[in-house]
């Protein structure tokens, strides 16, 4: 099958008007940002892999226990990446923003694979939390038709650093925002002529980061750092939760303040690669209560894992 994709055709669904749904605020969202919003984030995926194939060889990967079909399938997804671009940037024409600079914390082929399971995870949320705002339904095949091939690069990376390929039943939606804010950490600037180019209005979030180290499991306490602010309400009287995100809903968690942030227990029914806000309420979570975060926590419990 082929998608009749072109700008014109973009432009007159963008004119559609707003789309709501649960968790995304209610801002001017139009498919043609919403492609450039996944535009953003595959330029961000396949520059990660291509300055990881030049950063280290084959060889570097075999020292670090990863084989020679490893490093073929590490290609393959670094091509799937490039694709994914070129397709998205084709179908926005004019309109399709151009690649950032970025900053990678990884440091060896071991750092390197751990966030490239993390940024796959990410993307695979992004996918399923936009899927809900996307008007055309062909775009909504187009966008599926990406989001399955990412979350077997995830699953296959996971694997291939021992984490269970499939840690739950279902994956975890994100909204716009929250993905910008992890985004964000990543790049560094981008070309002035992007701020020309038809996008979401995305904002991000104060950072939140996980501040505990070694394997997470339901029922441990675990740290919840917020560097370089305090988080506090205005008045002084709403309290701050802790909520994993999940398709079915939130799971709140209690949080106790701690110097640099806020202790949290994790609750039960969260496995995997996991994403917590910090939130003034309790009823939902959505753009407008979202205070700070995600921090993303890989919580890995016994089978049957979101008992
Ligand atoms: C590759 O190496 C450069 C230079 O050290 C570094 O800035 C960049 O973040 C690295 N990228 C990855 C994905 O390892």
């Amino acid at each position: 099958m082929k998608y009749a994709f072109s700008i014109a055709a973009l432009a007159a669904v963008g004119s559609a008007g707003p789309v709501v749904t649960k968790r995304q605020a209610a801002a001017a969202v139009t498919d043609v940002g919403i492609l450039n919003y996944a535009l953003t984030l595959e330029h961000l995926e396949d520059k990660f892999y291509r300055d990881g194939l030049k950063n280290y060889t084959e060889a570097d990967f075999a020292k670090a226990g990863f084989d020679s079909t490893f490093y073929a399938n590490l290609r393959e997804i670094s091509y799937d990446e490039t694709t994914h671009v070129s397709f998205l940037s084709t179908a926005l024409g004019d309109a399709a923003v151009a690649e950032c600079t970025y900053s990678f914390p990884s440091t060896d082929p071991a750092s390197f694979v751990a966030l490239a399971s993390v940024l796959e995870g990410v993307g695979v949320s992004a996918y399923l939390g936009a899927a809900a705002s996307i008007m055309d339904k062909d775009y909504l095949t187009a966008a599926g038709s990406i989001l399955t091939v990412e979350a077997r690069h995830n699953a296959y990376i996971r694997s291939s650093i021992k984490q269970s390929p499939f840690p739950q039943p279902f994956d975890a939606p994100l909204t716009f925002d929250e993905v910008y804010t992890l985004a964000a950490g990543f790049i560094v600037s981008c070309p002035d002529s992007n701020s020309a180019k038809p996008q979401l209005p995305l904002k991000a979030f104060p950072t939140v980061t996980l501040g505990t180290t070694g394997p997470i499991k339901s029922g441990d306490t675990i740290d919840l750092l917020t560097p370089g602010y305090t988080l506090a309400p205005k008045d002084g009287s709403a309290p701050i939760y802790a909520a994993f995100v999940s398709v079915t809903g939130p799971i709140y968690a209690d949080v106790t303040p701690m110097a640099g942030g806020f202790k949290v227990v994790v609750p039960k029914g969260v496995n995997g690669q996991s994403y917590v806000v910090l939130t003034g309420c309790k009823d939902r979570v959505t753009d407008d209560t979202v205070a700070a975060g995600p921090a993303i926590v890989e919580i890995t419990n016994p089978y049957p894992s979101t008992a």
